[in-house]
């Protein structure tokens, strides 16, 4: 039998409890032994529940309890989550997080160390919630170079944007909605303004190059510009605005971003809605695989820290060799990647169409009555070339650059 701690009993740290029990036999099948929780580490003491006997408030029990070959950390945040895990594996126990931010942030360090001790530091749980994409890319995928790296990685943006998109709601009910369904991060900040997603591809972008990344390289934009009207031009346009991470590996050169993007009917994200998450990902040899699950929430999330509970118990001796070296991956510019640009001008178009068609050319043009403006959507341009034909039509709108209304990234 193999004793576990869980770190933190919130959302995740309880859903991992309970597919530990739901799911017991299935598991000890899986890792060829029994799993049982031995500590609870929470400051809280939930008298009456079934865990009752099992919480500690003293880390170092945990620590000091040899006994303990896993321990789960599902406190979130950097502190002291960051320096519980370091002790725990210099201690020769394995780590199982769901902390993208530990991740994200300490994620070189902590698996130098894993790998010193010849122990395991695994975070399926980290991206895609209960989506399989750390573990694909490490087993499945090893044998591919990896192109490119896209995907919707936030459920509760995800979330917002959908009710936006077919209801019609306002982002600040669906946001109360994907909160009181544990979808969002307690500072739902980090998820609306694109910080999630971006540590998410910086944690997949590390994966694939084998090299760290500094999340902050990331040029991340969130979803809080993004209005009804955007949403009526996409209807009329027959696409969907989503957030993405992206990473595209070409000729050395890695460039990623986070943003909205615009896409399609036939775009394979198109139909990823609510809180499930899709992750495209483009192989030399194999093409485009895609990934597709619960990206947020309890049982979901839960269920990929019992894998890693699992992949842990059958490599109990062994250090798997996954994760990133510390040499650092410099993200290049994104000048040269090309994409489609959605932008809403004041205005009447039979007015300024010479002075859009004197920037961009001939574009798709979409009018929605009763609204004084225009949205056109370009072809394809390097983002460098966007900018310049922008400042074309920024000055042949008379200098009124606030007449451009928004500007989305579409595919
Ligand atoms: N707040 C995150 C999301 C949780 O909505 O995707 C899962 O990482």
């Amino acid at each position: 039998m193999i004793k576990v701690a869980i770190m933190g009993y919130g959302t995740i740290g309880s859903g991992v409890y309970e597919v530990l029990d739901t799911n017991r036999e299935i598991l000890a099948k899986a890792a060829g032994q029994e799993l049982e929780v031995k500590y609870i580490l929470d400051l809280r003491d939930f008298p009456g529940s079934l865990v009752e006997h099992k919480v500690v408030h003293d880390f170092n029990v945990i620590l000091q309890d040899e006994e303990v070959k896993i321990v789960v950390e599902t406190m979130g945040g950097l502190e002291p989550a960051c320096s519980f895990v370091k002790s725990c594996l210099e201690a020769g126990k394995h780590v199982a997080t769901s902390n993208k931010a530990l991740v994200a942030a300490h994620g070189t360090e902590l698996l130098s160390i894993a790998r010193e001790k010849q122990v395991n530091f695994l975070f399926e749980a980290s991206v895609g919630g209960g989506i399989p994409i750390i573990r694909p890319l490490y087993r499945c995928l090893t044998g591919e170079k990896i192109e490119e790296i896209t995907g919707i990685l936030n459920g509760t943006t995800n979330f917002i944007l959908t009710k936006m998109d077919k209801e019609g709601a306002s982002f600040e009910r669906s946001l109360r909605e994907a909160q009181a369904l544990g979808y969002a991060e307690r500072n739902p900040e980090a998820d609306v303004e694109g910080h999630d997603t971006c540590r998410k591809i910086a944690i997949l972008t590390a994966m694939v190059t084998g090299r760290e990344v500094n999340y902050e390289e990331i040029p991340t934009e969130g979803i809080t510009k993004i209005t009804d009207t955007d949403f009526k031009y996409a209807d009329a346009l027959g696409t969907s605005i989503k957030l993405v991470g992206s990473s595209r590996m070409e000729g050395g050169r890695v460039h990623a971003w986070v943003a909205p993007l615009m896409i399609g009917k036939d775009h394979p994200l198109y139909a990823v809605s609510d809180v499930y998450n899709g992750i495209l990902v483009k192989g030399n040899m194999v093409g485009t695989t895609m990934y597709y699950g619960s990206g947020a929430g309890k049982l979901p999330t839960a269920s990929a820290v019992a894998a890693d509970i699992v992949e842990a118990a059958k490599h109990m001796n062994s250090n798997i060799p996954i994760g990133w070296s510390c040499e650092k991956l410099a993200i290049a510019p994104g000048d040269d990647m090309v994409y489609r640009y959605f932008v809403r001008v004041s205005g009447n178009f039979e007015d300024r169409r010479d002075m859009v068609e004197a920037a961009f050319g001939k574009c798709r043009v979409a009018e929605l009555e009763g609204l004084d403006e225009f949205a056109f959507l370009t072809g394809g341009m390097k983002q460098s070339r966007f900018m310049e034909n922008m400042e074309i039509l920024k000055v042949e709108l008379n200098a009124e650059y606030q007449k451009v209304l928004q500007v989305i990234r579409a595919e």
